[in-house]
């Protein structure tokens, strides 16, 4: 089916790395992209569902392309990836303009699912419960041809209880290292320079893997073996999985970049208890001091969840008692979102929205008085950066990103291309990027 494809992508960098891959299976077929949903001939939709407003989005754009639909009837909509596995058939129930559901296991089995919509009377929908074929060994159509996603595994085997991931992802499975490295390899020889490797829980890699080896350590030591690619990064660990080997990987290696994110979710040990999180906050505060002295300049960010049921307010206090105490250069903030046959979601939850709401704003403007403070150290200073291409928030600036992954804006300079490695002085800072010009 020749034509011109729209893909719209929700939620986190796996997801971004799926639609790659569910680009590649289009083009391979000989579809276009489309610029709008207008001249577009199929809209594909890879969803999430981590919160409710991931949900809400993905209804709310459905029923717009309806009247789109309406106007043109050949027009096919699919719908894809965690809401998809998570709703299946109620996707359907709920709108009646998709054409075909598939989830997150099926990606590769997407030609033959859209040949399937094109003959059928009704829609199609086919949910797996298992990966067949790792989207990994797909065809990709890649967002940059310097900077690249490597999966090295995917679903969770953790329980956290506000966390719906692993009824959508189902359990994990390690790829193996060798397919990996072979990757990157290959990844680095089309000019790729840097990798970010992702897994769900990425310390837990190998765990299911034969003599529960190799180790994420062992992994990382591989990939900085790979010539060309000078800069690895990864996401995300979960604190009760790192291990001092990996701290100790990653102070040795010269590739993988000084930058940890580590999600820490709550800093009230009751609250962490309950959310099954494994670890407490003296604990994670520890283990964070051993990152920091054993790699120099490491850029440390976090996920932090406000209103978990029954979080009071001296609960609340915890969370921003460790935030002052583990000065995160960055944090992503989140409203608890109870999503059903989660755990949490059947726990009792007295805490009225709106004093969730305020607790959330309290929270933000630490955590971005933090980041501006620690972005303003960097004032002054020479920062290596990959430059990315124009300023999305200036464009007379370019943008590039440090080892730590911070945003820099630097002022135009025909010496500078995307894709180049270059070093930069700081000249300003706010909490979210920093500027700054090309070093001599
Ligand atoms: N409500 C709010 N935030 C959530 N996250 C995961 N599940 C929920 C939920 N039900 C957040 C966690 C996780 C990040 C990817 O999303 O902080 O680390
Ligand atoms: Fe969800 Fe916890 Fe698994 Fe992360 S580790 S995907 S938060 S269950």
């Amino acid at each position: 089916m020749p034509g011109r494809y729209l893909l719209r992508t929700f939620g986190c960098q796996m997801n971004e790395h799926d639609s790659e891959r569910i680009a590649g299976v289009l083009e391979e077929r000989g579809l276009e992209q489309a610029d709008s949903a207008e001249n577009a001939d199929l809209v594909v939709f890879n969803t999430c569902c981590i919160r409710d407003n991931a949900d809400q989005r993905l209804y709310g754009q459905l029923g717009q392309l309806a009247s789109e639909k309406a106007k043109r009837p050949d027009m096919k909509i699919a719908v894809g990836g965690c809401l998809a596995q998570k709703d299946g058939a109620r996707l359907l129930e709920r709108s009646s303009a998709v054409d075909l559901v598939f989830g997150t296991h099926n990606v590769a089995r997407l030609p033959e699912l859209l040949d399937l919509a094109d003959v059928s009377d009704g829609p199609v929908l086919e949910i797996l419960e298992e990966t067949e074929v790792l989207a990994a060994a797909l065809p990709a159509s890649r967002r940059s041809p310097f900077s690249a996603w490597v999966t090295i595994s995917v679903g969770c085997d953790n329980s956290c209880t506000f966390c719906i991931v692993p009824s959508v992802r189902g359990r994990e499975v390690s790829r193996a290292a060798t397919d990996i490295v072979d990757e990157c390899e290959r990844l680095a020889s089309d000019g790729v320079v840097e990798v970010t490797l992702l897994g769900q829980n990425v310390n837990s890699y190998g765990r299911d893997l034969d003599g529960r080896r190799p180790l994420f350590a062992d992994l990382l030591r591989s990939v900085d073996a790979v010539e060309g690619i000078g800069r690895i990064r990864f996401t995300s660990p979960h604190p009760k999985d790192l291990r001092p080997e990996t701290i100790e990987a990653m102070a040795e290696c010269a590739s993988v970049c000084e930058q940890l994110h580590l999600p820490v979710q709550s800093g009230s040990d009751r609250i962490l208890a309950a959310m099954h999180r494994g670890y407490r906050a003296g604990r994670y505060l520890e283990r964070i001091e051993d990152a920091r002295r054993s790699i120099p300049g490491l850029t440390l960010s976090t996920d932090i969840i406000v209103g978990f049921p029954g979080e009071t307010e001296a609960d609340f206090q915890a969370t921003l008692d460790l935030v002052e105490a583990a000065r995160f250069d960055s944090a992503f903030t989140f409203i608890y979102s109870p999503r059903p046959g989660t755990a949490a979601a059947g726990m009792n939850d007295p805490v009225p929205p709106e004093e969730k709401r305020e607790r959330y704003a309290r929270l933000t403007e630490l955590v971005d008085s933090i980041a501006w403070s620690k972005n303003l150290d960097l004032v002054g200073r020479p920062v290596e950066i990959l430059v990315e291409g124009p300023s999305k928030k200036d464009p007379s600036k370019i943008s590039g990103r440090t080892r730590g992954g911070k945003l820099v804006h630097v002022s135009d300079d025909d010496r500078i291309r995307a894709g180049d490695v270059v070093t930069v002085l700081v000249g300003g800072a706010a909490s979210h990027y920093l500027t700054g010009d090309l070093a001599l």
